[in-house]
């Protein structure tokens, strides 16, 4: 399968409340999704020969210290494992243009910390007392030298 990313359109939004369970839950992330969208800091991700349905979302701003940063990075359960987050978030790194990028994701997040590692992020802090006994780790990714 051919993945495709584009920057996400308004109609995209009920995609990606359908796409994130999380979201289905919980309005903080819902509200957060339409910023991103209306202010342009959000890609989807679709099978090229349904550019109409989104698979996968990221979003990415300058919120982060003002450098470069993947907030969120999501795709379907149904289309887990299959390259799609890591496309995503290579696109997001092209998109920037910058030296560096950084993002964040939970300890406990296996999947995420094994894509960050398997796309050159190093570890770039910790940030305790967010999520309670789950830390928020941050990685770094030199973009240009
Ligand atoms: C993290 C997430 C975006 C990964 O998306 P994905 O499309 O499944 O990832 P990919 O298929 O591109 O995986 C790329 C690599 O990441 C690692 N990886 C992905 N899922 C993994 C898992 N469940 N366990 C271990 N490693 C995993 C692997 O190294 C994988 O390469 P491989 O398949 O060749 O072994 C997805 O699991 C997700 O949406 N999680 C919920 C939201 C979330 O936690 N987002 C991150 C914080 S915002």
């Amino acid at each position: 399968m051919s993945w495709q990313i584009r920057k996400a359109v308004p109609s995209d939004f009920r995609w990606l409340v359908h796409v994130d369970a999380f979201a289905e839950n919980d309005h903080g992330r819902r509200r957060q999704i339409a910023k991103a969208i209306s202010k342009g800091e959000c890609w989807v991700a679709s099978d090229a020969d349904d550019t109409a349905a989104p698979v996968g979302y990221g979003c990415l701003d300058k919120s982060f210290f003002g450098e470069w940063f993947v907030s969120l990075v999501v795709v379907s359960d149904a289309h887990r494992r299959r390259g799609v987050g890591r496309k995503i978030i290579a696109h997001l790194e092209q998109c920037s243009a910058a030296e560096k990028i950084f993002t964040s994701t939970n300890m406990s997040n296996t999947p995420m910390r094994e894509l960050l590692a398997q796309l050159g992020y190093q570890s770039s802090g910790v940030v305790e007392n967010l999520d309670p006994g789950d830390p928020e780790l941050i990685f770094m990714k030199i973009l240009q030298q």
